[in-house]
C-alpha cells in the first residue's frame, strides 16, 4: 500500500493516504525519541534559555529594552514590565504623540531604524519617502496576489514580499545604502500587500466582493490601512488614533523574541533583505508568538462555549484548567495571551491595551466580553501555578486584549496578526541593520548529537 502511495499518488484516495501517513509516522517516532533528562545531562539552552529562566546572551542591541525582572542573589525577581524604543519609555512615545494630536507609528519607525526622535523635517522627508515607496510595483497585485490568492494572509505577506526580491532594482547588496531603501521600503509596502492580500482573500475565499481603494498622500499609515481596508473608505480619527496606537506598540520588541532573532539569524549569514523579512513573517505567525493574538479569540469562543456563567470565576477557572490539561480548547496545553519569555509581573503593552479595551467596551456589548478576558487574566496564574508549581509569575501579554480592540475597531479576525507583522516591519528592519552594522559574524550555535555510529546495511540485508 505504501508503494502504491508514493509510486502513483495521484490515484489513491484520501483516506488510504491518511492510513499511510500514519504507518509512516508510526516508523519515525521508533527512531526520533530524546529522553528530555538528556538536556540537562548535557546542558542543553533548551529554548535558549539559561536553567534560571533568563534568556542566553545572543548579543548587544541599542534599539529595545525589554525589561521584566531584575536579578535578586541569583533569583529572578518579578518586576513590573518596562519598554523602551532607544531608550524612551513606550507611554512616553505614546503620550508624546498624543499631545499634539500626532499619528505616531512613522515616527516610531524612524527612532528604531535611526536611533533618535526625528526633526519635524526629517519626519516630513520620511513621509514623503514612504509616500513614494508605497505603491507595489507594476502588475504586482495581479501577479503576485490576485493570481495566487491565500486564505492566510500572513503566507501571503511572506510570499509577496520574498516576491519584491524580484522587483527590485539591486536585490542582493548587503551595505546599509541598500538596505536602509529596502527596509523604508518594506514599512511603505507591507500595508499595502496586507489590505490587497485581504481584499483577495474575500473574494476568492468568503465570495464577498473586493476594493482596491488608492491610498492618499496625505494620510498616515493607520489612516491608509482603515481607508483601503473598508469598502466605504470611511474611517473616524478616534479609530486611526488608535490602530496607531496599536502600530507602536507592536513595533518592536527586542533582539530576542522569535521572529526578531530569525531576522537577525538570517541577516548574519549574509543573505537578502526580501529572505530575511519574509523569514520573521514566517516566524511571527506562529501561535506562540504573533499568532497568538488569533488564538485569544479562537480560545475566547470555546470559554464562551464552556463556561454557563462568565461571571463565576469557579467555572471559568475549572476550564482554564481543562485548557491546560489538553481537554479543551485547541488541545495544545496553552492559555494564550498570557505568559511571557521576559515580562513577569506585567506587560506594559498588555496594560495600554486594556485600558484602551475597557474605554472602548465600557457599557457596550463587549463589555462582558472584556470582563471573561479580565477574569482569565486574574485566574491564570493560580490555575499554572497549580500545574506547573514552578514559582512563576505570569501576566497577560500583548496579545490577550489586542484582538478585542481590533475587533472593536471593525478589524476582521485574519488580518490581527498581519497588522501585528506590519508593525514589527521596521523593529526587524531596525536589527537587521544592527545585526549588518555591529556584528557580522554568522550564528551558529551547536547541537550535540547522540546518535551512535552505525554501520551501512545494504538493502538486501535490512
Ligand atoms: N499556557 C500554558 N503554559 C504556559 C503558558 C501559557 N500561557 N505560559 C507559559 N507556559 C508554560 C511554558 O510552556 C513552559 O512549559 P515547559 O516548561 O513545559 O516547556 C513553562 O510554562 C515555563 O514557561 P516560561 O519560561 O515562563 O515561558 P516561555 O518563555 O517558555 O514561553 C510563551 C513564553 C509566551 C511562549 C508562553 O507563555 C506561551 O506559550 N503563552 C501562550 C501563547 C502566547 O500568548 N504567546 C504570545 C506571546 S507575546
Amino acid at each position: 500500500m505504501l508503494n502504491q502511495m508514493l509510486g502513483n499518488f495521484g490515484s489513491v484516495d484520501t483516506e488510504t493516504v491518511n492510513k499511510d501517513i500514519q504507518i509512516l509516522c508510526e516508523e519515525y517516532k521508533k527512531y526520533n525519541y530524546i529522553d528530555p533528562s538528556y538536556n540537562e545531562l548535557y546542558n542543553v539552552k533548551r529554548g535558549l534559555r539559561n536553567a534560571d529562566g533568563t534568556g542566553v546572551l545572543a548579543g548587544l542591541t541599542q534599539i529595545c529594552n525589554v525589561h521584566g525582572y531584575v536579578m535578586d542573589e541569583g533569583e529572578k525577581a518579578p518586576v513590573d514590565g518596562r519598554l523602551t524604543y532607544r531608550g524612551i519609555d513606550i507611554h512616553d512615545l505614546i503620550n508624546g504623540c498624543a499631545a499634539e494630536n500626532r499619528f505616531g507609528y512613522e515616527e516610531a519607525a524612524w527612532l528604531l531604524m535611526f536611533g533618535s526622535l526625528p526633526t519635524k523635517e526629517q519626519l516630513l522627508l520620511f513621509n514623503e519617502i514612504i509616500t513614494e515607496y508605497r505603491e507595489l510595483p507594476e502588475n504586482f497585485v495581479d501577479d503576485m496576489i490576485i493570481k495566487a490568492p491565500s486564505k492566510d494572509i500572513m503566507n501571503k505577506l511572506a510570499r509577496a514580499v520574498l516576491a519584491l526580491y524580484s522587483y527590485d532594482e539591486d536585490p542582493d547588496t548587503c551595505t546599509i545604502e541598500n538596505v536602509m531603501r529596502q527596509s523604508i521600503m518594506l514599512v511603505a509596502r507591507m500595508p499595502s500587500i496586507m489590505v490587497s492580500a485581504y481584499q483577495v482573500k474575500r473574494r476568492a475565499y468568503d465570495h464577498k466582493s473586493m476594493y482596491f481603494h488608492q491610498p492618499k498622500k496625505e494620510l498616515s499609515i493607520a489612516e491608509n490601512i482603515l481607508r483601503t481596508m473598508r469598502s466605504d473608505k470611511q474611517f473616524t480619527p478616534e479609530e486611526a488614533h488608535l490602530l496607531d496606537l496599536c502600530m507602536i506598540l507592536h513595533a518592536e520588541h527586542g533582539g530576542g523574541n522569535n521572529s526578531t532573532f530569525a531576522a537577525r539569524v538570517l541577516t548574519s549569514s549574509g543573505t537578502d533583505t526580501f529572505a530575511c523579512i519574509s523569514a520573521a513573517i514566517g516566524s511571527l505567525k506562529g501561535p506562540r508568538h504573533g499568532g497568538a493574538n488569533r488564538k485569544v479569540r479562537e480560545m475566547l469562543g470555546f470559554v464562551k462555549e464552556g463556561v454557563q456563567n462568565w461571571e463565576d470565576d469557579g467555572e471559568v477557572a475549572d476550564f482554564l484548567r481543562k485548557l491546560l490539561n489538553k481537554e479543551a480548547g485547541d488541545r495544545s496545553g496553552l492559555i494564550y495571551g498570557m505568559g511571557h519569555a521576559v515580562y513577569t509581573k506585567s506587560d506594559p503593552r498588555a496594560c495600554i491595551l486594556k485600558e484602551n479595551a475597557i474605554r472602548l467596551a465600557q457599557g457596550t456589548e463587549w463589555e462582558a466580553e472584556f470582563r471573561l478576558l479580565e477574569a482569565i487574566e486574574r485566574l491564570t496564574p493560580q490555575v499554572l501555578a497549580e500545574k506547573k508549581n514552578d514559582g512563576k509569575v505570569v501576566c497577560a501579554n500583548v496579545d490577550l486584549y489586542s484582538g478585542m480592540v481590533y475587533q472593536m475597531l471593525g478589524i476582521p479576525e485574519e488580518l490581527h496578526t498581519p497588522i501585528f507583522a506590519v508593525a514589527r516591519t521596521a523593529g526587524w528592519c531596525a536589527h537587521r541593520m544592527e545585526e549588518m552594522v555591529t556584528t557580522a559574524r554568522i550564528m551558529r550555535p551547536a547541537y550535540k548529537s547522540i546518535s551512535p555510529s552505525r554501520p551501512y546495511i545494504p538493502l538486501a540485508d535490512r
